[in-house]
C-alpha cells in the first residue's frame, strides 16, 4: 500500500485529497496545523494524523521522523493570502504567504527527499491567479508563479521522484464560505470567466492531484484546473 501524506489535510481541498486517496486504497497521513483538526479527518479515514505548520521547519522535521520508513507522495495544499495592493503590504504577511505556498514546500522536499521512494512524486498547490494579474492580487499571484517554477528545479532537484503543481481555478472548496452572501457573486464571475462556463468543483481539483499521483512520466509540470480561464478573452 502506498503512502501519501497531504499536508493541509484538515479542510477544504486538502481533506477532499485525502478522503479520495483513502477511498483509493492509500495509506494516508493528514498533516494539519491544527493536530485536533488533522485527528478528525484521520479518525473518519483510519488515517494518521501529524500536526505540520509549514512555518514550523521543527514540525515538518519531526514528521520526517514519524514517517522515517518511507512515503510515496506528498501533497502540500498550504496558503496564507495576503490581498493587498502593494502601498499596504506588510513584511510579516508577506513572508507567511511565501513561507506557507513556497519556502514551506522547500523545507518539505529538504526533509522528506530522503523518505520519499524514487517512483514517487509531489505535488504543489499554485492558482489561476498566478496567470491573471491584478489589483490586490500582488502577493498570491506572485506566490502561485513561484509555485510553478518550484515545481520545475525541485523536479530536477529530487529527480527521479517527480514534482509537479495543480493550478486551480475558483473552486467552492469551503474556502469562500467566509464570503457569506458574497460567495455565490464570486462563483457567478468566476463561471463567466471561463470557457466552461461554471467554478470548479473540488472533484475536479482532486482528479488532477490523484492522475498526477499516477503519471509517471510527467514531471515540473504545472495541471491548470480552471475550465480555460486562463484563455478567455474579455
Ligand atoms: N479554492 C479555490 O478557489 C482555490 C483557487 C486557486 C488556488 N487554490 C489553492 O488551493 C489550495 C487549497 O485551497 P483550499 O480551497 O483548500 O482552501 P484554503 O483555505 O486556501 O486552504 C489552505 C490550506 O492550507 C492550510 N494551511 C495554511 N497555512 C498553513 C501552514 N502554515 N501550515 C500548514 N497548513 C497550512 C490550511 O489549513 P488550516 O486548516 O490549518 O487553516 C488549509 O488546509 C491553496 O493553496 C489555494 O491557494 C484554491
Amino acid at each position: 500500500m502506498e503512502r501519501i501524506l497531504v499536508i493541509g489535510g484538515a479542510r477544504a481541498l486538502g481533506a477532499a485529497v485525502a478522503r479520495r486517496a483513502a477511498k483509493d486504497g492509500y495509506d494516508v497521513v493528514v498533516g494539519a496545523r491544527g493536530l485536533a483538526a488533522a485527528e478528525t479527518v484521520a479518525a473518519e479515514l483510519g488515517a494518521t494524523a501529524l500536526r505540520i505548520d509549514l512555518q514550523d521547519e521543527s514540525t515538518i522535521a519531526a514528521a520526517a521522523a514519524r514517517l522515517a520508513d518511507g512515503v510515496d507522495h506528498v501533497v502540500t495544499t498550504g496558503s496564507a493570502p495576503h490581498d493587498v495592493r502593494a502601498a499596504e503590504l506588510d513584511h510579516e504577511k508577506l513572508v507567511g504567504a511565501f513561507t506557507a505556498k513556497v519556502l514551506g514546500p522547500m523545507l518539505v522536499a529538504k526533509h522528506f527527499a530522503p523518505l520519499l521512494r524514487p517512483h514517487g512524486s509531489m505535488v504543489l498547490f499554485s492558482g489561476v491567479v498566478g496567470w491573471r494579474p491584478g489589483p490586490g492580487s500582488l502577493v498570491k499571484g506572485t506566490t502561485n508563479g513561484a509555485v510553478a517554477h518550484l515545481a520545475r528545479h525541485l523536479a530536477a532537484d529530487l529527480a527521479p521522484v517527480r514534482v509537479n503543481a495543480v493550478s486551480p481555478g475558483v473552486v467552492d472548496s469551503g474556502a469562500w464560505d467566509r464570503l457569506g452572501a458574497g460567495k455565490a457573486a464570486l462563483l457567478g464571475r468566476s463561471a463567466a470567466g471561463t470557457l466552461v462556463g461554471r467554478h470548479g468543483e473540488p472533484d475536479d481539483v482532486v482528479d488532477a492531484v490523484m492522475w498526477l499521483l499516477r503519471a509517471g512520466f510527467v514531471s515540473g509540470e504545472t495541471i491548470h484546473v480552471e475550465g480555460g480561464a486562463r484563455h478567455k478573452v474579455g
